[in-house]
C-alpha cells in the first residue's frame, strides 16, 4: 500500500492544518522514519511454535535450557506466552547497525549506504524491546551491549521502550592497545546499557568481614578502623574544620583542608545547634577513635612561624600518609596555632563495629576493569569499598570461540569473562537468563561457568538466527557454531572439562493463526504446555497415551485423545495426585467421564491461543 494513502482523503486545508499541529507538538524523545521505510517482514501475527530437534540437542531431556533457531522476533513472541514476567535477566548483543553487513533487515544485509539504515535499525530493535519488556520478572534487568557510536539513539530508543526503567550503564575497556580506525581518538571502549524492574539490584559485594577484627577485646566484638573524613572543604564546611588532639599522648593532628572532618567539634557548637551525630570529643571519651601509634621522633614541631613557613615552603610539612598531599598551606587562616604544638603523622579513625552491618557495595558503573588492570589508584586511604567488575579484552571472545570450536568461526564474539561477571552481578542461583541475539552463544557459556563456579542452576534461552540470505541460503550459525560450541562446553573440548547440563535444541515454525487447529502437532502443543507449567521440557512421546508431566505438587497431563484407556490412566493419576491439569482437544467428552474434584480440564487450542495473545 502507498505510504501516503492514509492522507488521501483529507482536502488540502485539512493537511495543512494537520501540518501545523504536528509542527506545534515538539516531539520529546527518538524520531525515526517509521512509515517511510520499507515494512519489516518479520512482523507477523502467525502463530509460534517450536519443533523440538531431537538430534541437535545436547542430552535425551527434559532440557532445562533452550536454544532456538529462528527470528527473534517469532522466538519472543512465543516465550510472551510461555515465559511472560519469569526472565530475570535479559543480557544481549545486538547487531550495532555499523553499516558493515552486521545486519539483516527482509532477509538482506543493511549496508552503509542505505539511507534509512538507522531507522530501519531502530525499527527492528524498537519491535523487540516491547516484546523483551513483557519476559522480565518484577525484578528483572535487561542488558544491552552497543558500541560508542550508536550508544545514544539506543538509550533513547531504550528510554521509550522500557520507560522509567534505566538503570544506568557499565562501560568496558576493549582493547589494552590503541585501535587502528584512524583519525586522532582511539575507540577502545563499549558501553552494557542496564534497564530494570521496580525490584532489581545488582548482588553488589558483601561486606568483607576479613577486616574487622578485635584485637582489644572489645565487648562490642570485631571492628575495624573507618576514615572520619567527608568530601567537603573546609571553605564548605568550616565548622568541621579543626584540629584534633589525642587526650593520651597531647599530640595534634591537623584536619585535611580539601577533606574536613565527619563529625563536629563542641568548640563549634553554638548552644541552641542540634546535632545529627555525636561530636568528637564524645566520640574520644567513648574510646571510639583511634590513633594511629606515632613515635616521638616523628611527631613535628615548629617553634616559630618561621621554621613552619619554611617546612611548608620545602615541602617538609605535615602531609596526607599515602598522597602525600600537605595538610597545612601558607594560605590558611590557622597557621598561628601550629607553632609550639607537637604534631603526629598519621590520620585519626573511627571503630566501626562487624555488629548489625549487612551492608553490600554496589558494582560501580564507570568501568569494568580488565583482569589485571591496575585499579589501586582507585581505593585511596577514604574511599568506600568498591565492587568493580572486571572483564578480558574483546579478543578474548574470539580466543575462545577458536578454542572450542577449533577456528575463528564467528566475528567479534564477546568476551566469556565480560558477560559471566555481569551474570553474576545481575542474577542468583535458579534464575533464567535470555539472549535473543546469541551469535556463538557466549551467554550460555558464562551461564554454564558460573554454575559450574557455584553450584547454581540458573537456565539459559538463546535464540540465534541462522544468518541464511538470499546469496547464503544454507548458512546456518544457530547449528554449526552457537549449538555446537554450547555442546562442546558442556560436553568438554581439548584438555577442558565440561560443565555439564544441557539443551533443547528448537526451531520456529510460523503458522498461520486460522491454521493452527489444523496445522499444529501435538508434539509442539506438548513442548508449550510444559514450559508454560514448567519452564522445562521431555520430548513428546508418540508412544504413549499420555503425555504426563508428575510432579508432587501436581500434575500435569496432556490428552492428544480421549478413550477408555486414557480415562481409566487419567483416574489412576488423580487418585495418587493433589491436583492434575488435562489439556484435551475434547474437553466436554472428558468431563462428563471424569467426576474427580481435584481435575481441571483446559482446551487446546484456545489456552494456547489465548495466551499467544493474538486476536482471534
Ligand atoms: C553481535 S552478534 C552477537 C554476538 C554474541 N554476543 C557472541 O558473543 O557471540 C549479533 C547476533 O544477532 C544475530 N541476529 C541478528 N538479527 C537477528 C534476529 N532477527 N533474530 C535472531 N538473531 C539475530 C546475528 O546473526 C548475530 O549473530
Amino acid at each position: 500500500m502507498p505510504l501516503t494513502s492514509k492522507y488521501e482523503r483529507y482536502s488540502k486545508e485539512e493537511l495543512v492544518k494537520i501540518i501545523e499541529d504536528r509542527d506545534r507538538k515538539p516531539k520529546f524523545g527518538l524520531v525515526w522514519e517509521r512509515d517511510d521505510i520499507e515494512f519489516d517482514r518479520s512482523f507477523n501475527q502467525d502463530f509460534v511454535a517450536l519443533d523440538a530437534i531431537g538430534e541437535l540437542s545436547c542430552g535425551v531431556g527434559p532440557w532445562s535450557n533452550l536454544l532456538i533457531e529462528g527470528d527473534n522476533f517469532d522466538a519472543l513472541r512465543y516465550l510472551r506466552m510461555t515465559h511472560a514476567g519469569r526472565i530475570k535477566c535479559i543480557c544481549i548483543d545486538p547487531p550495532y547497525n555499523t553499516g558493515n553487513k552486521d545486519f539483516i533487515y527482509n532477509d538482506r544485509f543493511v549496508d552503509k549506504d542505505d539511507l534509512y539504515k538507522h531507522s530501519k535499525w531502530l525499527e527492528f530493535m524498537y519491535r523487540r524491546f516491547l516484546l523483551a519488556r513483557d519476559l522480565l520478572a518484577e525484578d528483572g534487568v535487561l542488558l544491552v551491549c552497543i558500541n560508542d557510536e550508536n550508544r545514544s539513539k539506543l538509550e533513547l530508543l531504550l528510554d521509550q521502550a522500557l520507560p522509567g526503567m534505566r538503570i544506568g550503564s557499565f562501560t568496558w575497556r576493549t582493547k589494552d592497545t590503541g585501535n587502528d580506525a584512524g583519525g586522532n581518538f582511539s575507540q577502545v571502549h563499549e558501553h552494557v546499557l542496564v534497564y530494570g524492574g521496580k525490584e532489581f539490584s545488582f548482588n553488589g559485594k558483601p561486606l568483607n568481614t576479613g577486616k574487622y577484627r578485635n584485637p582489644d577485646n572489645d565487648p562490642n566484638g570485631p571492628w575495624c578502623a573507618d576514615p572520619i573524613t567527608c568530601n567537603k572543604t573546609y571553605k564548605e564546611r568550616a565548622n568541621l574544620y579543626y584540629p584534633i588532639q589525642n587526650p593520651k599522648t597531647g599530640y595534634w593532628y591537623p584536619c585535611d583542608p580539601n577533606r574536613v572532618w565527619a563529625f563536629t567539634s563542641e568548640k563549634n557548637l553554638k548552644a541552641d545547634t542540634k546535632i545529627r551525630s555525636e561530636t568528637i570529643e564524645e566520640f574520644i571519651r567513648r574510646n571510639l577513635i583511634i590513633f594511629p601509634e606515632c613515635k616521638p621522633n616523628a611527631v613535628m614541631f615548629f617553634s616559630t612561624k618561621e621554621e613552619l613557613l619554611a617546612a611548608i615552603r620545602a615541602g617538609k610539612g605535615p602531609v596526607l600518609p599515602k598522597k602525600k598531599t600537605p595538610l597545612l598551606k601558607e594560605d590558611l587562616s590557622d597557621l598561628d596555632f601550629w607553632v609550639g604544638k607537637p604534631i603526629a603523622k598519621g590520620r585519626p579513625s573511627k571503630k566501626s563495629y562487624l555488629q548489625g552491618k549487612t551492608k553490600m557495595f554496589s558494582p560501580v558503573s564507570s568501568w569494568i576493569a580488565g583482569i589485571n588492570e591496575d585499579i589501586d589508584f582507585l581505593f585511596d586511604e577514604d574511599s568506600e569499598e568498591l565492587e568493580l567488575l572486571r572483564s578480558q579484552r574483546g579478543g578474548e571472545g574470539t580466543d575462545a570461540v577458536s578454542e572450542i570450536l577449533g577456528t575463528k568461526a564467528f566475528n567479534f564474539p564477546k568476551p566469556p569473562s565480560l558477560i559471566r561477571n555481569i551474570l553474576r552481578q545481575a542474577t542468583q542461583s535458579d534464575d533464567h537468563v535470555m539472549d535473543f541475539f546469541a551469535g556463538s552463544g557466549t551467554t550460555a557459556q558464562a551461564v554454564l561457568e558460573l554454575n559450574r563456579e557455584d553450584d547454581g542452576n540458573r537456565r539459559f534461552i538463546l535464540v540465534s538466527s541462522t544468518e541464511a540470505t538470499a546469496d547464503e541460503p544454507e548458512k546456518n550459525i544457530c547449528r554449526d557454531v552457537c549449538a555446537e560450541r554450547v555442546r562442546r562446553v558442556i560436553n568438554g573440548y581439548g584438555t577442558t572439562a565440561g560443565t555439564g547440563g544441557d539443551f533443547a535444541y528448537l526451531r520456529v515454525r510460523r503458522i498461520a493463526h486460522e491454521a493452527v487447529l489444523s496445522d499444529i502437532d501435538h508434539s509442539q502443543v506438548w513442548t508449550a504446555l510444559q514450559l508454560i507449567h514448567r519452564q522445562s521440557f521431555a520430548p513428546y512421546d508418540a508412544t504413549r497415551q499420555l503425555q504426563e508431566s508428575l510432579h508432587a505438587d501436581g500434575g500435569l497431563i496432556y490428552a492428544a485423545t480421549i478413550n477408555d484407556e486414557a480415562v481409566t490412566r487419567i483416574v489412576g493419576l488423580a487418585a495418587d495426585s493433589p491436583h492434575l491439569t488435562v489439556y484435551t482437544w475434547q474437553p466436554g467428552l472428558l468431563r462428563e467421564r471424569l467426576a474427580a474434584q481435584n481435575i481441571t480440564i483446559e482446551q487446546i487450542p484456545q489456552f494456547l491461543v489465548s495466551r499467544f495473545g493474538v486476536a482471534s
